[in-house]
């Protein structure tokens, strides 16, 4: 028989736990004292080690730590009654075997602790801790469907290696803020972290940014962004738009640490992690031949979905009460909370722009709201009549006039002093999303429909 050790304060949370675990294939010992069960593990040690998490701030993961140090094969798996994304992170991080909420046990204890057993079991996931230093200040990354979890502990799981990443989403969806979370939580969160949107630029400026140049009329070398992240992470966001001779040096840089100076035969060693992005599919860019093999699986060494919000729509309501407090306190203002009509109309609506759209559709409607708690007339995407703009089925001319002169003086009424770029830049802005919409939520679609560059798109769904 099995040994498992649950290590619980309360005897109810122990119980559960214990019955979760069948009873002829494991002989489970409660306790109820971190301290105590550390300094058995001198005399005896058992199969596996579950610990909930809620034993205090910290507890668990400490507690974690100190089982490793005595036997980092010992698989530990961690039960959080509230599931947090840095509960996740630092478990994972700290070598845990595994992370469940407590939403799923008892099965999902059972499977755990039988896949820690399995002769490779314990072992795969053990990943070296960090050193010392200070965790920088994350923004939180919020998300309790199994989809976003999983997402949480591959976080841990990467960030304590130099592995590099590939993070693949929507836009919108989060793809940065994964990629902070990576560095932040990793032994290189003391050294810079340098971002890229290799989408934003022309493709031979792109090359100068990233690995340097000189400028025009100076023999000076300029260090590119490579250098500057030297030690630290760099994100290289829309990678995918990066040119071949990009990709060669990307490459170069992940294969021998070293990459050759545009335009010059030196090399220059780097000591750079690599997380990239991109919200395309990289496979129909390979079989175009405008995407290396190569670099795909060296940048993929892991691999991070992050799903469209419309697939994980119970993520939503937790999402919506995270940025509503973020905009009450950005814009100081007192909203004491979300309509269950607003909750009903955010559970139904696509969200072609995902997250951000979220996150900007609420920090709108607690800029427009008079009423203390969010209505669905507080959002521009519920809204009808009056006020909102026509669907773009509808503009006509004269609809187009009229709801122009209808913002102008609404604007004009409140003052306003930029009321031209308010409103073009609002034209855009819906077009832009009804256009991504109309294109199921593919950029490259929607910029082509509207005659745009994907750039410019993705500028326009941004504002506002
Ligand atoms: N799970 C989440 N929890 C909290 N905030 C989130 C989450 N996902 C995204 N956000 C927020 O949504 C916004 C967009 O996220 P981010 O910039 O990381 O997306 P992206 O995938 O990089 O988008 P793009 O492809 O357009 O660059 C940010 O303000 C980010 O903080
Ligand atoms: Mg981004």
């Amino acid at each position: 028989m099995k040994d498992v050790w649950i290590l619980d304060r309360n005897a109810e949370s122990a119980a559960e736990l214990t019955e979760a675990l069948p009873r002829l294939m494991y002989e489970t010992s409660v306790w109820t004292d971190a301290d105590r069960l550390i300094a058995a593990l001198d005399e005896k040690r058992p199969d596996v080690v579950v610990i909930e998490h809620c034993l205090s701030e910290g507890g668990a993961v400490d507690t974690l730590r100190a089982v490793k140090e005595f036997d980092r094969r010992l698989p530990v798996v961690v039960v959080a009654a509230t599931t947090s994304s840095q509960g996740a992170i630092e478990s994972m991080r700290e070598g845990a075997y595994d992370y469940l909420p407590r939403g799923t046990l008892p099965s999902g204890l059972e499977d755990a602790v039988r896949r820690a057993l399995s002769p490779d079991g314990g072992m795969i996931r053990t990943i070296g801790s960090p050193g010392p230093g200070d965790v920088a200040e994350l923004g939180a990354i919020v998300g309790r469907t199994p989809e976003m979890v999983e997402i949480h502990k591959l976080i841990g799981q990467t960030a304590a290696t130099d592995a590099a990443v590939l993070i693949q989403g929507e836009s919108g969806t989060g793809k940065e803020l994964i990629a902070r979370a990576i560095h932040y939580n990793s032994d290189r969160r003391n050294r810079p972290f340098v971002a890229v949107n290799c989408g934003a630029m022309h493709p031979e400026a792109l090359d100068a940014e990233l690995f340097g140049g000189r400028r025009p009329g100076s023999s000076e070398w300029e260090p590119g962004r490579f250098e500057q992240a030297n030690e630290g992470t760099i994100f290289l966001d829309e990678v995918d738009t990066a040119s071949l001779p990009v990709q060669g040096r990307i490459l170069s840089v992940l294969e021998n640490g070293q990459f050759e100076r545009p335009g010059a035969r030196t090399r220059v060693k780097v000591n750079v992690r690599v997380v990239a992005a991109t919200g395309r599919s990289l496979v129909a860019q390979m079989k175009e031949g405008t995407f290396r093999v190569d670099l795909f699986y060296r940048l993929k060494v892991v691999s991070i979905f992050i799903p469209p919000l419309r697939d994980r729509r119970d993520d939503i309501p937790y999402l919506a009460e995270y940025f509503l407090e973020r905009a009450k306190s950005k814009l100081q203002k007192d909203v004491d909370g979300i309509s269950q009509q607003v909750f009903d109309l955010l559970a139904d609506y696509p969200w072609p722009g995902n997250v951000r759209e979220l996150e900007r559709s609420i920090l709108r409607a607690v800029a427009l709201n008079r009423t203390g708690v969010l209505v669905p007339e507080d959002f521009e995407i519920f809204r009808e009549g009056a006020e909102s703009w026509p669907d773009a089925a509808e503009l006509s001319p004269e609809g187009l006039e009229s709801a122009v002169s209808r913002s102008f003086r609404r604007l004009a009424d409140r003052d306003e002093d930029r009321i031209d770029d308010a409103i073009v830049s609002e034209v855009e802005r819906v077009l832009a999303e009804e256009a991504m919409r109309h294109a199921g939520g593919n950029q490259v679609r929607a910029a082509r429909l509207l005659g745009i560059s994907r750039n410019t798109l993705r500028k326009r769904l941004r504002e506002g």
